[in-house]
């Protein structure tokens, strides 16, 4: 499925369609995934690549799972290292869905990848710079969400208006707050 075509199924839809485009966008293919697991079982080619660029030892290291024929993940995994964070990147359907269980993300948070930093989850396209703030703050919290998959987020730029969104902060017990509006 294209960003494209996830755009537009995004555009003001309702959660059931979000939820359907969230799974396409997650639906991989298995032969890829078999391919890039038997290269370095739980990292992908990129991840390799990845752990050699030229950072600073001591940048915040992103744990991220995604899936991997989500374009827009990996244009979010782009703004996330563009902005000085180290990346170690987890390709595979089944370990997004195991991680947004393990690390309790709220089902009304949901989007295409989850991440963590530091004690921290991330879910879905937030801007690092809300994130370097969250980091800076040390909210009590479990993480920063941007629900869905609106336009305009980073990695889901495109020729289209941009979307309003909050970026929102959630507790394991499911309470939220916005963190910032965009
Ligand atoms: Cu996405
Ligand atoms: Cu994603």
């Amino acid at each position: 499925m294209t960003t494209n075509l996830i755009a537009r199924l995004s555009r003001g839809a309702a959660p059931a369609v979000i939820a359907l485009a969230l799974a396409a966008c997650g639906a991989g293919e298995a032969a890829q995934r078999q391919d890039l697991r038997a290269a370095e079982p739980g990292k992908t080619a990129e991840a390799t690549k990845l752990a050699s660029a030229e950072l600073p030892a001591d940048a915040p290291l992103m744990v991220i799972y995604k899936s991997p024929s989500c374009g827009c993940c990996a244009k979010w995994v782009d703004h996330i290292r563009a902005n000085g964070f180290r990346v170690e990147i987890h390709d595979g359907d089944a370990e997004v869905a195991a991680r947004k269980t393990e690390w309790r993300v709220p089902r009304e948070m949901h989007s295409c990848h989850t991440a963590k930093v530091g004690d921290y989850v991330i879910e879905g396209h937030v801007p690092a710079a809300e994130i370097k703030r969250m980091l800076a703050e040390k909210p009590d919290i479990a993480g920063l969400a941007v629900p869905g998959m609106p336009r305009g987020t980073p990695g889901m730029e495109g020729p289209y208006p941009a979307d309003r969104y909050d970026v929102v902060a959630f507790t394991h017990d499911g309470q939220t707050s916005v963190f910032a509006s965009k």
